[in-house]
């Protein structure tokens, strides 16, 4: 890299992101110059935001709630995964002109292979719980990882059929009413809905029928341990919580601004949770 890294991460609201410490203290492990912020943008004025970037020389920009899909039109250009997606969280800058990409699917799987090192995907039966934005990643993630089939449940029906048809013949489509007996032979359960995170309702799940051999895992961080998470361990199913995720969908974003492919360690994830 020749210049300083200029990067931020742009969101409404923006105050709570964990993205500038994660970042911050890759900037400070690798001796780079540079700075990684918070920069708080309204959707009323994204246009003129993401200008104002271009203008002052940012290297590129990370994108959470609200503008992880309207961003998608301000790109120039949107790869792949961004697009089978529908989202967009990295943006890079190169010539005054925005390239678009997910790293949220790397996040997920990468989490995932570091907490469980011995967990295969290819060939196994999961379960998805929600069909949110967060659902869209992981589903692309597990199809990418060669699992043999996606049972999907979401309270509202039609959100799940949508998103089956980013692989019909892999996702298999069930009322939300059903999730305890969808669990029944079944290797791997992740909740992707916002259920259980602090300030929302628990998820109610009887975890009866899932196998003691299956993985759990829950993209919600905060709590840690999620309710789900300790019922699943209480039972004797190993799980692996949402922090990871988080930490590892940044690297990708700071290795295509930077060159350089950052690590997650345990001292990341314990600095970043104080
Ligand atoms: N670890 C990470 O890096 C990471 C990354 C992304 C997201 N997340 C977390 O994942 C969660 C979902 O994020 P998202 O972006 O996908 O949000 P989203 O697009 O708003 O989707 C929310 C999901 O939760 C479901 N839901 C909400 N309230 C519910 C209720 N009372 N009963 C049943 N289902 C309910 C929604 O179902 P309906 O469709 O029926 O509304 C939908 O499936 C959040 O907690 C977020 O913090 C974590």
């Amino acid at each position: 890299m020749t210049k300083p890294l200029k990067a931020c991460v742009i969101g409404y609201p923006i105050k709570h992101s964990k993205s500038p410490l994660i970042h911050g203290s890759w900037i400070h492990d690798h001796g780079l110059e540079g700075s990684y912020e918070a920069i708080e943008i309204h959707s009323d004025n994204l246009e003129n935001g993401i200008r104002n970037l271009i203008d002052q020389g940012y290297s590129g920009f990370s994108v959470t709630v609200p503008h992880k899909q309207t961003i998608m039109d301000l790109c120039d250009k949107i790869d792949e995964k961004a697009k089978t997606i529908g989202a967009v969280n990295t943006v890079i800058i190169k010539d005054g002109k925005l390239y678009g990409t997910n790293t949220d699917a790397f996040g997920f799987l990468e989490n995932i292979k570091q907490k469980e090192p011995d967990f295969n995907f290819e060939n196994i039966s999961c379960v998805v719980l929600g069909a949110g934005g967060a659902a869209r990643a992981v589903i692309y993630a597990l199809q990418k990882a060669g699992v043999k089939e996606i049972t999907l449940t979401n309270r509202t029906k039609e959100r799940a059929l949508d998103l089956q048809r980013m692989a019909p013949d892999l996702i298999r489509v069930e009322d939300w009413r059903d999730r305890n007996k969808l669990l029944k032979n079944k290797d791997f359960l992740v909740n992707t809905t916002s259920l259980g995170m602090q300030g929302q309702a628990l998820l109610e799940i009887d975890l009866d029928a899932l196998p003691q051999t299956a993985l759990v895992n829950d993209i919600v961080y905060a709590p840690l341990m999620t309710d789900l998470l300790t019922q699943a361990k209480e039972r004797g199913n190993k799980v692996v919580t949402g922090i990871g995720m988080l930490l590892h969908q940044a690297r990708p974003a700071f290795e295509l601004w930077t060159d350089i492919m950052p690590r997650v360690d345990q001292a990341l994830e314990d600095q970043i949770l104080k």
